[in-house]
């Protein structure tokens, strides 16, 4: 990383966290009936989280909306059929190898656009081999399961999931997960909740219940660009641990802060470059790619917003900067394309930029 924000001490707490493999997981007090709600106060901010990926990031059976628009998804993988039926808000997946088959109901499904199951089978966790991808609008194989040449019908059932590992996995798509130091699968909450984000939030809600605002969360507004790698890279990944597990190739496309503290436009210590300068975080990503003009303007071009880091202006084009220099990549299998956060001019047939 270019310049090193290290003022903000939690940050520090949170990288050494991280360095040990962990996610930083906070618990926090489940809500009681008495409460008021965050929608109470903070109404605009909750009803826009409501439509937000994140707060879907895991949801559980009944009346999910791409389930029930695809009743009957099937695909022949090798000499196994996978067929995943809705019927009346409840999912199963299923393997057959002509023979025998494997059905379990569907228990946590993870994403909200492309859709990935973990499953449950005597009490083991397993990862679905197949995933629903809205660009295909039906199954093919789950990112990074490629390489698994199943030998018979329990392995191409799922790809089986650590305790630790599940502990990963939920801990970013969910919030509550742990009682103890365990996965505590009856009690989470599916989706991002305020809480994981907001850490104290929930004390906050009870004592501004009685009226007592001392004990607000930490606002987290003023994040500069290291700062809100490091925060929202708890779940997309770090510079630092990206660099660390050695994810290159084109996969890492993904991991945005990565790919973003990469490129020339990286200022550590600048807000005018951090995620929360295009995103905000309770609501989805904006697909109107000219709304984001006016994000790279505010340092190349005459309106720069601070003079002496003004950067160059482009020969080429004044607006729809994103749609040039922020190009659409695949991921490999070519089921999910991701938005390359590597700002650069991108050559025509150049190789990937690692
Ligand atoms: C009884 C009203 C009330 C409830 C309930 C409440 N808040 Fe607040 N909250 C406030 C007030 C008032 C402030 C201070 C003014 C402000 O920043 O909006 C505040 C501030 C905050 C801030 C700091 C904003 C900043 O950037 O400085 C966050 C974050 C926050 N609340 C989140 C939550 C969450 C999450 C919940 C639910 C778990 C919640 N609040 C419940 C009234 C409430
Ligand atoms: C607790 C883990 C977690 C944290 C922290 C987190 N994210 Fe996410 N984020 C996710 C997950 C999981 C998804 C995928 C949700 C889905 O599509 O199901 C996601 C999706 C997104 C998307 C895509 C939204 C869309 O409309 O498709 C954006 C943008 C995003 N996050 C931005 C941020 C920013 C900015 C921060 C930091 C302020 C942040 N995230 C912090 C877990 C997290
Ligand atoms: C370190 C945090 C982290 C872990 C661990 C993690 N995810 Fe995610 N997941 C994310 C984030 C962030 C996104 C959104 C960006 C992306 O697609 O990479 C995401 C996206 C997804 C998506 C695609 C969502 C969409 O709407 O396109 C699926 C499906 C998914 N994850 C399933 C899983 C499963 C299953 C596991 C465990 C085997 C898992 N994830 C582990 C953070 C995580
Ligand atoms: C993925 C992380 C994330 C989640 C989840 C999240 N927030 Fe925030 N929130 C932020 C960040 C980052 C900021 C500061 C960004 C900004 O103000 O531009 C913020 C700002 C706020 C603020 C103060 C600014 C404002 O817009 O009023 C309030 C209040 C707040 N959040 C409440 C909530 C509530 C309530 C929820 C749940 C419904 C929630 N947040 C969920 C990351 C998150
Ligand atoms: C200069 C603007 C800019 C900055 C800074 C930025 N993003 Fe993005 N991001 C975009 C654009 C543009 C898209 C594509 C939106 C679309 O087409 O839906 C996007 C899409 C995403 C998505 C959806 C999946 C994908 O890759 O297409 C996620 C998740 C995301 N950004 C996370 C982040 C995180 C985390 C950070 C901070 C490390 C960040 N972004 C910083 C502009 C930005
Ligand atoms: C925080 C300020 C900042 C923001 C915001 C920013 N950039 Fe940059 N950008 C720079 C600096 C500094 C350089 C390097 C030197 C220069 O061009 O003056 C640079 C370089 C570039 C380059 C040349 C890269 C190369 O490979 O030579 C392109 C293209 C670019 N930016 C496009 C964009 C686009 C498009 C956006 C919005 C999506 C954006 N920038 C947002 C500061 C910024
Ligand atoms: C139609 C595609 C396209 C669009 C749209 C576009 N650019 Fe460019 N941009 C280019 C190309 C191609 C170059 C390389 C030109 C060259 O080297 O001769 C470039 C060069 C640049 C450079 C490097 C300038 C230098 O002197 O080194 C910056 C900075 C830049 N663009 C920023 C932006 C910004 C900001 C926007 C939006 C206001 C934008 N671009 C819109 C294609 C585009």
């Amino acid at each position: 990383m270019k310049i090193l924000g290290a003022r903000i001490l939690t940050l520090v707490l949170l990288l050494c966290a991280l360095s040990s493999g962990q996610t930083a997981f906070a618990a926090s007090p489940k809500p009681s009936a008495n409460q008021p709600a965050c929608a109470d106060c903070h109404s605009g901010v909750t009803s826009s989280y409501a439509h937000a990926a994140m707060h879907h990031a895991l949801e559980t059976p009944g009346a999910n909306p791409t389930l029930e628009s695809h009743p009957n998804l099937s695909v022949q993988q090798g000499q196994y059929l996978y067929t995943v039926q809705t019927r009346n808000g409840r999912s199963t997946y299923s393997v057959s190898d002509g023979t025998n088959a494997l059905t379990v109901p569907i228990r946590w499904i993870f994403g909200q656009h492309a859709q990935t199951w973990v499953l449950e089978k005597d009490g083991v966790l397993y990862e679905s081999l197949v995933s629903y991808f809205p660009l295909d609008q039906g199954l093919a194989t789950t990112p990074g399961d490629a390489k698994i040449v199943p030998k018979d019908l329990m392995q191409a059932f799922g790809r089986k999931i650590s305790a630790w590992e599940s502990l990963q996995c939920f801990g970013c798509h969910a919030s509550n997960v742990v009682k103890g130091k365990k996965l505590d699968l009856e009690n989470l909450s599916p989706g991002v909740g305020c809480e994981r984000c907001h850490a104290g939030a929930e004390q906050h809600k009870a004592d501004a219940a009685r009226g007592n605002f001392s004990s607000l969360p930490k606002s987290l507004k003023t994040m500069n660009a290291e700062d809100a790698g490091n925060f929202c890279g708890q779940c997309h990944r770090t510079w630092d641990a990206t660099v660390r597990n050695h994810w290159h190739g084109p996969s890492d496309v993904r991991f945005q802060p990565y790919r973003l503290a990469n490129s020339k436009c990286f200022i550590g210590n600048d807000p005018r470059i951090s995620c929360l300068a295009c995103h905000n975080p309770h609501q989805q990503a904006d697909h109107n790619l000219v709304s984001y003009d006016a994000k790279c303007l505010a340092c190349h071009g005459e309106t720069a917003t601070n003079a002496t880091s003004a950067a160059k202006s482009c020969p080429v084009s004044k607006s729809n900067c994103v749609s040039c220099h922020m190009p659409r990549v695949p991921l490999p299998g070519g089921h999910a394309i991701f938005t390359d956060h590597l700002i650069r001019i991108v050559k025509p047939g150049e190789p990937y930029p690692d």
